[in-house]
């Protein structure tokens, strides 16, 4: 039986080197305007004084979010020191002035009452106990600070998502039928530890999906208050995964810049469409991306300040 937290650590750091290109992540304004729009949408403030990410990555949040101007002193903290690497590199690029310490969400490295605004993006689901890490995030917000997780999976979104991959792969060997040479070769043993860790361990560090209302409990249970849940990504989370489906198992070279800028114009316009239409009527929990908001309290249960 492989622990889930060393799995984490060594999947995410043979991932690192490759993880912006995998993900599509980059700097510019295609995915500052991303994560714009979600902090707009969730933090009911435009700018926050010291701000960390648990579980930076290669800080596509918090790099982005600092771009976007909402960041005045950005720290970063991850569990794989690869990633906290690559996510220095990118800071570098930038000119971001970043503070970066190696760290287990679950016993951050900070005292109490450190950070203004806390923010998390696609980690929660990678901790074994990630109830009692969000105690952790509430501990080293200062009173009255703010806590932001995004893009976290839904339970009955993932189910989706999961069907969206299927139809697809189902799709891709269809065409392949009809017309050959459009899928790659059959995979071929690993030829680096890299890739043999990330085989190894791909089934073993996604350990969560949420259903929402069961979050807002747990955040709630964490000392967090005031605290909302939102969700998005329900026909363009399908289309998103459909394509990246289509993407990994395509000829190498098939996909060109057009195929690019068609599902990225795509994903827009169903993202759109999920925000203005969809979420109207479809309960949150069929959306696949979960966002949740909420703040330390004021003052503490026993009534003092701190
Ligand atoms: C899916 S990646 C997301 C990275 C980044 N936030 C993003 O959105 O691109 C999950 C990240 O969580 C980190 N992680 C996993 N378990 C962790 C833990 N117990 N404490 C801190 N970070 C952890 C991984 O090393 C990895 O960088």
């Amino acid at each position: 039986m492989i622990d889930a937290k060393e799995a984490n650590l060594r999947y995410h750091d043979a991932a690192a080197r490759d993880y912006d290109a995998k993900w599509s992540i980059s700097f510019d304004e295609r995915c500052i305007e991303y994560v714009r729009e979600r902090a707009e949408r969730m933090l009911p403030r435009r700018r926050y004084g010291r701000v960390l990410e648990v579980g930076v990555g290669t800080g596509f949040f918090l790099l982005n979010l600092w771009q976007a101007g909402f960041v005045e002193e950005a720290h970063a903290t991850d569990l794989s020191l690869g990633m906290l690497a690559a996510c220095q590199a990118n800071a570098d690029r930038l000119g971001c002035p970043l503070r970066a310490a190696a760290g287990d969400a679950e016993r951050l490295p900070y005292a109490d009452g450190s950070f203004d605004l806390v923010v998390g993006h696609a980690f929660l689901h990678h901790l074994p106990d990630y109830a009692g890490a969000l105690a952790e995030l509430a501990r080293v917000l200062r009173r009255g600070g703010a806590l932001l997780i995004a893009g976290e999976p839904t339970r009955l979104g993932d189910r989706i998502a999961g069907v969206a991959k299927r139809a697809a792969s189902a799709g891709m060997r269809l065409a392949e039928r009809l017309r050959p040479g459009l899928l790659g070769p059959d995979p071929t043993p690993p030829a680096t530890d890299q890739e043999r860790t990330l085989r190894e361990l791909e089934w073993h560090v996604d350990l969560h999906t949420f259903e929402p209302s069961e979050l807002v409990r747990d955040a709630d249970r964490a000392g967090v208050i005031d605290v909302r849940v939102e969700t998005d990504e329900l026909a363009a989370g399908v289309f998103g995964w459909a394509v990246r489906t289509i993407e990994a198992g395509a000829r190498p070279g098939l996909l060109d810049e057009r195929w690019a800028w068609f599902a990225y114009r795509n994903w827009r316009r169903l993202y759109r469409f999920d925000r203005n239409v969809l979420s109207r009527f479809v309960p949150k929990r069929a959306f696949y991306n979960l966002l949740l908001y909420g703040e330390r309290p004021l003052t503490s249960t026993d009534g003092s300040h701190c």
